[in-house]
């Protein structure tokens, strides 16, 4: 992987999975893979329609707005409640929903953990997409959860449902029966692979917007497809194998050597770990306008930091966020580029 050519952050290039170790996990009791994590929400939506008579439908107000639209076109009676994204022992107020209900609680950059409460309640899924094997994840008591895999695990596509160990759900979580055809998403993992392995090998500017180009294209299929099909079982097995990686030690010990180098100022915080692995380096701000300067800073000097999310208001002190991927493609000597550059911005 030339980094001086292609930068740092964004999508994954290709890797060679059997360099990560495997841990042992132990904490679903069924799951369900699929092509990307919105399917598998999708999935357990249905599914707790089919079974129950269902009110609502509540997601957080601070979410990702392509998955908002997306699931508004399935899901007319979709809500969204009010949770502070940058405060890891927020906790959802319960009180707020009829029992009736469907409350989706997103682990926010891996940080947080949900208390179920007791008695009367709605019922409770959780999203680990960006705390996949956090401790949140790892001892969640939901009743169902699912996570988008491919912001963690390396390769082209990749979402999961699961009902937890520690669920108290009466409903298990059915198998998805296999399709016969899907030529959609298979041509969108095509896309996304290519993509991949161009970004590996890139040795060129064309190349480099053409690996771009094929990952756009690969997102698109995405976005306008609704339809759960089950994955073919080539992806399947990959992705199997791929699950229980240890994705979490070299991006805490990136963590922790970055932080200790970067300078404090008034505009951003870089949000605390507690004692989670954070999902990367954890920009936040108060303003819009030092988020979009210091991007561009870094994006003039090749560090591809993900906004996560543009066009979400809210009511809390620091309200927007940058994360700059530090995972196991990158090691210390990236990490005093990231600090130093950071640091630039804020002299
Ligand atoms: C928190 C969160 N959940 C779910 C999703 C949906 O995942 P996918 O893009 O794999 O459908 C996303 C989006 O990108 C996300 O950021």
């Amino acid at each position: 992987m030339n980094k001086d050519l292609i930068g740092f952050g964004s999508f994954f290039h290709k890797t060679n999975l059997d360099e990560l170790p495997d841990i042992p996990t132990r904490f679903l009791k069924d799951y369900q893979l699929f092509y990307a994590g919105r399917y598998a929400m999708k999935y357990v939506f249905d599914m707790l329609i089919k079974n129950y008579d269902i009110g609502h439908i509540w997601l957080p107000q601070y979410y990702c707005p392509f998955v908002k639209e997306w699931l508004e076109k399935g899901f007319p009676n979709l809500k969204y409640y009010d949770i502070d994204p940058f405060d890891p022992e927020a906790q959802v107020d319960y009180s707020q929903f009829s029992t009736n209900d469907v409350v989706l609680v997103n682990n926010y950059w891996g940080l947080k953990r949900n208390d179920i409460p007791t008695g009367k309640r709605p019922l409770i899924g959780e999203d680990h997409s960006h705390g996949w094997l956090s401790p949140g994840c790892l001892q969640s008591e939901a009743d169902f959860c699912i996570a988008s895999l491919r912001k963690t695990v390396p390769l082209p596509l990749g979402g999961i449902a699961w009902k937890p160990k520690k669920s108290k759900a009466a409903l298990s979580l059915p198998q998805l029966s296999t399709s016969a055809e899907n030529t959609g998403m298979e041509h969108a993992w095509d896309l996304v692979d290519k993509a991949m392995a161009l970004k590996a090998s890139c040795t060129s500017v064309e190349e480099k917007t053409q690996f771009l180009d094929l990952y756009g294209n690969g997102e698109n299929v995405l976005r306008t497809t609704q339809e759960l099909k089950t994955l073919r079982p080539n992806h399947e097995k990959v992705l199997t194998e791929a699950l229980f990686k240890d994705y979490n030690s070299h991006k805490i010990k990136n963590w922790e050597y970055v932080t200790t180098k970067i300078n404090e100022n008034s505009s951003f915080k870089v949000l605390p770990k507690g004692e989670a692995t954070p999902f990367g380096l954890l920009l936040v701000f108060k303003e819009y306008e030092d988020l979009k300067l210091m991007k561009q800073h870094l994006i003039s000097k090749s560090i591809y930091p993900a906004e996560l999310w543009p066009q979400n208001n809210i009511r809390y002190e620091y309200k927007f966020l940058l994360n700059i991927h530090i995972d196991f493609r990158y090691e210390a000597r990236d990490m005093d580029y990231f600090a130093a550059t950071i640091n630039q911005w804020t002299q």
